[in-house]
């Protein structure tokens, strides 16, 4: 026994010892890159060891302060991680051939087999064939639509009206409804219990990701599913993966119904270009270039990487909003030249007038990133001006930093100012010093679905309600959980406007 305690004790000293040196000689050749205090093995991610969610995402972040300058490098455990935020690194990384992979934190998001987590080999086919769902002729089939729910919205916030209400909870189901009747086409009707359950298990699954990001022990789900974090996980997620399969089976079972009528649906919307997303998946599916899982994974990521987002970036323009009034009235007095009444539908002509909106828009996803940073994974060695990010490294882009960067937005950085977004203010910056949606062939596939379903659906609240808080720029709390969360109780005051 006590030979084999010797024997394992010797093994894990070279192992320990090989692993040092790998570091060291890798180290040396980042030298101009700054790294924060790291100790032997673990690296930073000792840092990280009995953090609270919260904590980890700021200790995460406190680095790139800490270490004041970009890139950064640090180990956690054996992994090199580099952290950018300057645009020409970010411009280099985002568009360069050898970073199209992810790393294994996306697998994370129970859709290891979808565009947003597949290595590139899949990816590019799989993000070539789907992108049609979000062509222009899509975009223009989902604006009806858009606005219906809009409408219905702003049904849902009337008793809110004199008060502060749960604002977000309401954007979120209400955006959850428009991804199954914009992208699947779905007229399943969904509870509003389960639409509630829905929100509490995508909230649940997402805060469990970054839970598990840091702690990178936990990256195999054999290991994370004998956790108790893991345990409570599995009830929550079958609620999601259910309602999934359901809007699927529906779809099925309605497209069987009309070829039992002599209607080919997905042939004939297929001829048109004018297939929604999961009637594009159907079709790989039926042509053998999907898999039936794969459709279920990239409905999925549908579901997580469209919901969030869109709420954060509604909700968020609308506290900011509620912060700047004069940015508001802006708004308002554009809204009033384009339309007649608060009721009558957002068309496509419309969406190029509002203007003002667009840059409102702009200006809140700047100062409020939705997904605030992003990660890549180098498939080659990458040069960078300060030197090289090896070859199979973790690369962070700090999107929020670079948002809010002095020498990029001037003094006033943290200022709500949309005309930073006129063509002119725009030129003067360098490419990628604002990527919201991400930038090269990876970005954002729903970025212009994201900005016309916030347009339209702003467009309708704002016609309707006038928004206030006591808020200041400077007391908005926000978690992150991949996509970050206004944190602030109900800060949210809404009343009717005489529009
Ligand atoms: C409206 C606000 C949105 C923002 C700010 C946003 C932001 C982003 C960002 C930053 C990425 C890059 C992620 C990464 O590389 O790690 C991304 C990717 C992605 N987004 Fe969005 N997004 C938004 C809306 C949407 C919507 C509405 C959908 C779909 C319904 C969507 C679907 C996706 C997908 C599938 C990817 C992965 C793309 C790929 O890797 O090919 N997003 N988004």
């Amino acid at each position: 026994m006590i030979h084999a305690i010797i024997l394992v004790l010797i093994i894990l000293c070279i192992f320990i010892i090989y692993e040092e040196i790998r570091k060291w000689f890798i180290s040396k050749k980042l030298r101009n890159f700054k790294s924060p205090k790291q100790a032997p093995i673990l690296g930073a991610a000792i840092r990280f060891i009995g953090k609270t969610n919260d904590e980890l995402i700021e200790t995460f972040l406190n680095i790139f302060d800490e270490v004041e300058s970009t890139p950064l490098q640090m180990w956690l455990g054996p992994m090199l991680t580099i952290g950018i935020s300057q645009p020409e690194d970010i411009e280099t990384v985002l568009k360069s051939e050898d970073c199209l992979n992810k790393p294994y934190l996306y697998e994370l998001l129970k859709c290891k087999t979808s565009i947003l987590a597949t290595d590139k080999e899949i990816w590019k086919p799989h993000r070539r064939a789907l992108n049609s769902a979000f062509n222009v002729k899509m975009l223009q089939n989902y604006v009806p639509i858009i606005n219906d729910l809009s409408r219905q919205m702003v049904k849902k916030m009337e008793p809110f009206l004199g008060e502060r209400g749960d604002l977000y909870r309401t954007i979120f189901i209400a955006q959850t409804e428009l991804v199954g009747r914009t992208l699947f086409g779905s007229k399943l009707q969904i509870t509003s219990e389960r639409l509630s359950s829905l929100f509490n298990s995508l909230k649940l699954v997402m805060n469990n990701v970054q839970y598990r990001i840091l702690r990178f022990w936990l990256r195999w789900d054999f290991v994370f599913n004998l956790t108790k974090v893991g345990r409570e996980e599995q009830i929550p997620l079958r609620k999601l993966i259910e309602t999934i399969d359901q809007i699927y089976e529906h779809k099925v079972k309605e497209l069987d119904t009309l070829k039992s009528q002599g209607i080919d649906h997905l042939t004939k919307v297929a001829e048109q270009n004018a297939t929604n997303f999961l009637e594009r998946c159907l079709i790989l599916e039926q042509d053998g270039i999907i898999s039936h899982e794969n459709v279920h994974d990239q409905m999925r990521v549908m579901i997580v990487a469209g919901i969030d987002t869109s709420s954060t970036t509604v909700y968020a323009t609308l506290l900011l909003l509620a912060i700047n009034q004069k940015h508001q009235d802006l708004v308002v007095k554009e809204l009033r030249s384009i339309f007649d009444t608060a009721d009558c539908d957002v068309t496509q002509d419309h969406l190029g007038s509002m203007q003002y909106l667009d840059r409102v828009i702009k200006e809140a996803l700047r100062l409020i990133p939705p997904i605030p940073f992003i990660a890549r994974k180098t498939s080659a060695d990458i040069q960078l001006a300060k030197g090289i990010i090896p070859q199979d490294s973790m690369v962070f882009i700090h999107i929020m930093k670079l948002h809010r960067n002095p020498t990029i937005w001037g003094k006033n950085a943290l200022e709500f100012d949309p005309d930073r977004f006129l063509p002119e203010n725009v030129a003067k910056r360098p490419p990628f010093s604002y990527i919201p949606f991400s930038g090269g062939a990876r970005n954002c596939i729903g970025m212009k679905y994201g900005m016309i379903s916030a347009k339209i659906v702003l467009a309708n609240i704002l016609r309707r309600y006038k928004f206030t808080t006591d808020l200041k720029f400077e007391d908005i709390r926000a978690r992150v959980h991949i996509v970050l969360e206004l944190t602030n109780e109900n800060p949210l005051r809404i009343d009717k406007r005489n529009f």
